[in-house]
């Protein structure tokens, strides 16, 4: 029987196109940008070249104004909707026109730490650096216009959480007249049961085809949003990235973008105080236009770990890892919100590349146990279930996508460190 390890690495490289990965066959045919940053994590243990080419590809495709989109659309596939002819977004080779969790950074420095070729690695990095420091810039420039440190997401899509119950409310101010009718892939290629409804794809296509009549000037589409939601899982891997990223440009000798990323973290930690919940042990996302916390226990709020945040916080996460009394952590919505769906996407499901990044977090804020738990189990869970896109937290049920790319990954860091 084939192990864990190697029934990855084939994963990894069937979904292989080369220059980028697909998250899996048929529902995903393109590069997704976090993906993309997490799955050459995963490609560094079999082949390190191959992991630099997978960050390098997705910065090949960055907008000049420093945004890196969440899709680059690297050839036609009519199984995907909705498809480069919908964004219109006038680039080079097609990408979508919103972004997603800035993962980069973090996954350049890592990639960087642990590199055996020390001397492609410091090639490879040096040239990267510049380009994520851009994006990192790109994002305190558009997306805090007011500079309070935290960044807000325009689209759903842009936090990766896209049916997250933490979008219901601040969605009720996002009409859905007008918009061109239009036929859902995903649906044909996973249960209906287990992606988001037709009412929340009106309003993931409504935000498009608005941002689209702004022609995409990154510049204007926060303050012209009727959704602005400050999540601080995302900000959270933001901050982590500027600290990793200041890490490494002192390493490489560039100073300047050392102490620019610095500040970015230092004032984003301080900032995400303002989003803490004592009541619900955890963070909170806020909806920016109605200035207000949205009562809504996701994993983005456990996601915040990711980033330096105080002991007594860190403590209280940790604790709560187990609080859904679910046989699998980290359940991606509490199981007691009666809104709770453990099949439905990001309603409730267990997701393994938030597992590790959580687990990560918790490591390094000194709560090892919760995060050896996070890591046993998710382990558990891949040889029960296989390397499905995500979990029902209660049963273990593989769901979504099958033999998908970020999982086989995940599971490769994960033997990691248990080995
Ligand atoms: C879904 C997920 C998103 C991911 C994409 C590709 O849209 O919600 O986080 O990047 O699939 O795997």
């Amino acid at each position: 029987m084939a192990s864990l390890t190697e029934v990855a690495i084939a994963i990894l490289r069937e979904n292989d196109r080369g220059t980028y990965t697909v998250p899996t066959k048929g529902l995903y045919p393109f590069q997704w940008n976090w993906d993309s940053c997490l799955t050459a994590l995963g490609q560094r243990h079999f082949d390190e070249d191959r992991a630099w080419l997978e960050i390098e590809t997705l910065f090949a495709h960055q907008w000049p104004c420093g945004m890196v989109p969440h899709i680059v659309f690297h050839q036609p596939d009519d199984g995907y909707f909705p498809g480069p002819d919908i964004w219109a977004t006038n680039r080079p080779v097609p990408t979508s026109g919103i972004t997603q969790p800035p993962v980069a950074g973090f996954a350049l420095k890592r990639l960087y730490d642990l590199a055996k070729d020390r001397q492609t690695a410091t090639a490879r990095a040096r040239a990267l650096l510049a380009k994520v420091a851009a994006w990192h810039r790109w994002f305190y420039a558009t997306r805090d216009p007011a500079g309070e440190g935290l960044v807000a997401i325009i689209h759903p899509w842009e936090a990766g959480r896209d049916n997250s119950i933490d979008w219901d409310t601040p969605f009720e101010r996002v009409p859905t007249e007008g918009i061109a009718p239009y036929t859902r892939r995903d649906t044909q290629h996973a249960d209906p049961a287990h992606r988001p409804t037709k009412a929340q794809y009106d309003r993931y296509l409504w935000l498009v085809e608005h941002f689209r009549s702004l022609n995409w000037d990154t510049a204007k589409l926060h303050d012209a949003s009727p959704f602005q939601v400050v999540d601080p899982g995302f900000n959270a891997i933001l901050i982590r990235a500027c600290a990793d990223l200041a890490d490494l440009a002192e390493a490489l000798g560039d100073a300047a973008l050392a102490a620019e990323n610095r500040s970015f973290a230092a004032k984003g930690q301080a900032a995400m105080e303002s989003l803490w919940s004592e009541r619900d042990g955890q963070y909170l996302c806020r909806d920016r236009v109605a200035g207000a916390l949205i009562e809504s226990a996701s994993v983005g709020g456990l996601l915040a770990a990711f980033c330096a945040i105080p002991a007594s916080r860190a403590a209280r996460i940790a604790a709560s890892i187990d609080r859904h009394g679910t046989r699998f952590p980290v359940a991606s919505h509490s199981p007691q919100d009666p809104r709770y769906d453990g099949k439905r996407y990001w309603r409730g499901p267990v997701w393994l590349v938030v597992n590790y990044m959580i687990a990560d977090g918790l490591a390094r804020a000194g709560q090892e146990d919760a995060a050896a738990r996070i890591s046993a189990a998710s382990l558990d869970l891949i040889r029960e279930s296989g390397f499905a896109e995500y979990y029902d937290p209660q049963t273990g049920e593989p769901l979504g996508g099958g033999r998908f790319t970020w999982t086989a990954a995940m599971v490769l860091e994960f033997l990691r460190q248990e080995g």
